[in-house]
């Protein structure tokens, strides 16, 4: 039979062998791993905001419970948005137009970029656009209490021109990062632009609004944009079916947003 090996040369030698993590960094967003397995070095680094959240997920826990590390994933979000300068549209803003709602909402609304009074006051959806917006969320019961909004591009295009693409990947981490810390469980794109991004491309809204799309875990749909509709009431009836479509589907994933139902 083989002998025992129970020299300390043999103990070090299957320590080496078993994999060994060692924290070497904890930044404020990151998370650095270093493994050894068998004389390999493997680093593994780990993003802290999707990190909590899936962590938080897996162990059956809410957000709830982890209240002041939201706020701090928040807080760090909002300070690096504000100060980003990747494209030339924070040049020209007067006012960021970072996101406004229920900062943990099942549901997210995602319109193209901010325009002339959401510039001024630094929210979005303020303007006319944003008042057919507040009338159609009432038609299915829900106030910016219940959903989270937040724009494709943070700061105003001059003259509400269409938001560039380099413009709208410059963006895209503070959107990506939005959307994993509200975590919702559904997005609606308001406008072709919105849905583009985030759905696919090219993305025929005359034709795919209103249809549910899965995109990395989440039901996702698109709908007209409201100054779409607010220049053509025709789109109106349409929009009207859509949003009903919207209410169903809360009821089925997030029954809890409509609690008196
Ligand atoms: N249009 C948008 O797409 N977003 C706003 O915030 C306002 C108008």
């Amino acid at each position: 039979s083989t002998p025992i090996k129970s020299s300390a040369a043999s103990d070090v030698y299957k320590r080496q062998r078993q994999s060994c993590p060692v924290l070497c960094g904890l930044v404020t967003n990151r998370l650095q791993l270093l493994f050894s397995h068998r004389g390999i070095i493997i680093r593994l680094t780990l993003h802290y905001n999707r990190f909590l959240t899936n962590r938080l997920q897996k162990a059956g826990l809410s957000k709830e419970k982890e209240p002041e590390r939201m706020n701090e994933a928040w807080t760090e979000l909002k300070q690096a948005c504000a100060q980003c300068r990747r494209c030339g549209l924070g040049e020209t803003r007067h006012h960021l137009v970072f996101g406004d709602g229920a900062e943990d909402a099942r549901i997210m609304l995602i319109g193209e970029g901010p325009g002339e009074q959401e510039d001024l006051q630094g929210l979005p959806f303020v303007g006319p656009a944003g008042k057919l917006l507040d009338d159609m969320l009432e038609m299915i019961y829900l106030d910016r209490t219940k959903v989270y909004i937040a724009n494709i591009v943070k700061c105003r295009p001059p003259h509400n021109r269409d938001p560039q693409f380099v413009e709208q990947k410059c963006c895209s981490e503070w959107l990506r990062r939005q959307i994993a810390l509200v975590d919702p469980a559904i997005i609606v794109c308001l406008g072709r632009i919105a849905a583009t991004a985030l759905i696919k491309d090219p993305f025929r809204i005359t034709r795919e609004h209103g249809q549910w799309f899965d995109v990395n875990g989440r039901r996702c749909m698109a709908i007209y944009h409201p100054s779409a509709l607010l220049r053509d009431t025709s789109k109106r009836p349409e929009t009207f079916v859509d949003l009903k479509t919207l209410q169903r589907e809360i009821y089925a994933r997030c029954p809890e947003v409509y609690p008196d139902a």
